[in-house]
């Protein structure tokens, strides 16, 4: 997990490498000046000679002044070094999600994604900052101050032993309390966030249901246990500050006690009795900082966890390694016994036992009723999942024999569930083709009828669309999807459920709009709506993951059950049922 994780320094491995060296140096010049301050007094102030304060004087202010010059330098490179970290370890897991496959994404839910790459990432960014800077300043600090400590006298060193013992084993206690309250915190982390990103991003459903409250409430009692937790911890972590504060003044009481017996013995100077407490100052510091570290750490682990996750997950679609076909000989589509199941340990399929036979330039709609697995079979087509069992072939060629580019620019499909990106709607249409013109662009919204509606947008094609083009009915968003996806000029158009927000006679005229302007294409057309797909040359009717008919329209309403009484509930009913 760590190589995973360290490799994404990058080009920071300098700074990261200078900031413990200027941190050291640091520690090193400040120790000293206890030391210093000890010879100021004991030969200066006690000894009378001004020369001496001079000098000594002259000295302490120049290791102040290096010690804290090498303290910014330390504190620049850290900052490089741990921002760098960040974006670096952003960038390579936004680079990573690009290449995912619809099951990786399934696995880790859109939202977790979201948390991963922003609150674990600053929880990382954080932690190794920690790491760079206080965790080699702490201990560095607390064996030299204690070396200082030893060398001025062995005797007051005794009364470390028996503080450090007091401190340590309290810290400990009350570190193994604050790390299992924390892992607690986290985990309602998540449970606020995942509440947040459901509510923010369906915030229209939960009006039109009148949810607000409900959704309040339950966001209240995700919040009011993170503060109880968090009090919690807090209440702990106060403790720490008396604590240490009572072991530093007994410390100084213990070192005056058996330092004034020393100096009046004459085996210690006043200078160095003073030194002595500033070291005292200096270890229980560290001390702190170190139960700090280790709080800290053990918080981010979780985080470095969860990052390493998405950097290691490998795409489970990918191009063939070699002898890639080139490109796609015709529209023509083949199943093989195919079979699909969204969740590789259990059985259920979402499709089984799939034969099917579409020729190059025919026109294909699928029925059947929702849940059946009609949007499982397109996807397939264009590799967006690779099947369990069988073959799915595309122009006469298995699809996992063609570079993904060069399947999907053949295999242009409009999914059920559309998006359209922020940006103006020329943009979204170029997602089809880069270079396309804007002539072009129009002509294509002409098959899917979008172009009165866009003409009437107050700036016509170059009208920015806000994320999820919500300023866009459903209807229009589809036409705009519909037209996208011709832009691509491709052998195999799939239509899922695609005009299903589009009143009767539009859906009829984008129909006949591309029967005239877009032959030779193969077509899949998936609707609930059968008069989508009345003409189409063959039908093919799912019930259950399974095909349970095919045929034309005709055939089908003398041979299939199913078929006859869809149709005729559709057409008794409002033509405009849905
Ligand atoms: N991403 C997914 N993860 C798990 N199961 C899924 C997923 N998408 C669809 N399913 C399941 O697969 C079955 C077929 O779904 P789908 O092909 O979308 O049906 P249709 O398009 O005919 O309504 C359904 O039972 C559905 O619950
Ligand atoms: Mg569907």
């Amino acid at each position: 997990m760590f190589k995973i994780l360290f490799k994404q320094i990058g080009r920071f491995k300098a700074a990261t490498a200078l900031t413990p060296v200027f941190t050291a140096l640091e520690v090193l010049m400040g120790v000293l000046i206890p030391y210093v301050t000890a010879w100021i007094i004991d030969r200066g102030v006690l000894g009378h000679d001004l020369g001496a304060v001079y000098r000594y004087g002259g000295l302490l202010l120049a290791l102040a002044a290096v010690s804290t010059l090498m303290g910014v330098l330390a504190g620049r490179f850290s900052a490089l070094a741990s921002t760098g970290f960040g974006s670096n370890l952003r960038e390579a897991m936004f680079r990573n999600i690009q290449t995912f496959s619809f099951t990786n994404i399934d696995k880790f839910s859109t939202s977790g994604l979201v948390t991963r790459m922003t609150t674990d990432v600053s929880n990382l960014q954080n932690a190794f900052q920690m790491l760079l800077r206080v965790s080699v300043r702490a201990p560095l600090n607390l064996v030299t101050s204690v070396l200082m400590c030893l060398f001025i006298s062995k005797e007051v060193s005794l009364v470390f032993v028996v503080a450090l013992a007091i401190l340590g084993v309290s810290l400990f206690f009350i570190i193994r309390k604050t790390v299992r309250l924390f892992s607690q915190v986290f985990e309602r982390y998540d449970d606020v966030n995942r509440v947040v990103q459901e509510n923010v991003a369906a915030i229209r459903v939960v009006k039109a249901f009148v949810r607000e409250e409900h959704e309040n409430r339950k966001f209240g009692r995700a919040v009011e246990q993170l503060y109880r937790l968090f009090v919690r911890t807090e209440r702990l972590q106060a403790l720490n500050h008396p604590l240490m504060m009572l072991v530093v003044y007994g410390c100084i009481i213990a070192i005056s006690w058996i330092g004034a017996h020393l100096v009046v013995g004459g085996t210690m100077t006043t200078g160095q009795l003073t030194s002595l407490f500033a070291y005292v100052m200096t270890i229980m510091m560290s001390l702190m900082m170190l139960s700090m570290i280790f709080v800290q750490l053990t918080m981010s682990a979780a985080s470095a966890r969860r990052i390493a996750e998405v950097l290691d997950e490998r795409a489970d679609i990918a191009d063939p390694v070699e002898g890639a076909v080139a490109e796609v000989a015709d529209g023509s589509i083949d199943f093989n016994d195919v079979s699909f199941t969204y969740n590789k340990e259990g059985s259920e399929m979402a499709i089984s036992h799939i034969d099917l036979h579409i020729a190059s330039g025919s026109m294909v709609g699928v029925m059947g009723p929702t849940g059946c697995g009609k949007s499982t079979l397109a996807a397939l087509i264009a590799r967006l999942y690779d099947a369990s069992e069988g073959v799915v072939s595309v122009g006469g060629a298995d699809v996992r024999r063609y570079r993904l580019e060069t399947l999907r620019d053949a295999v242009s499909m409009v999914l059920q569930k559309n998006v359209l990106f922020s940006g103006t709607v020329l943009d979204n249409l170029r997602w089809g083709r880069d270079d396309a013109t804007r002539e072009e662009c129009m002509k294509a919204c002409d098959i899917a009828c979008a172009t009165e509606f866009v003409e009437q947008l107050p700036e016509g094609l170059d009208t920015h669309l806000e994320q999820g083009a919500t300023n866009l009915s459903g209807g229009q968003r589809q036409r705009l999807c519909i037209a996208r996806a011709l832009l691509k000029r491709p052998q195999v158009l799939i239509l899922d459920d695609s005009t299903s927000a589009c009143d009767t006679a539009t859906d009829a005229h984008i129909r006949r709009a591309l029967a005239r302007e877009v032959s030779g294409v193969t077509k899949v057309i998936v609707s609930q709506r059968l008069s989508s797909i009345v003409d189409a040359d063959m039908i093919v009717v799912m019930e259950s993951g399974r095909i349970v008919a095919t045929g034309r329209h005709e055939e089908l309403l003398e041979q299939c059950a199913l078929y006859r009484e869809t149709w005729e509930m559709q057409t008794q009913a409002d033509p405009d049922f849905d």
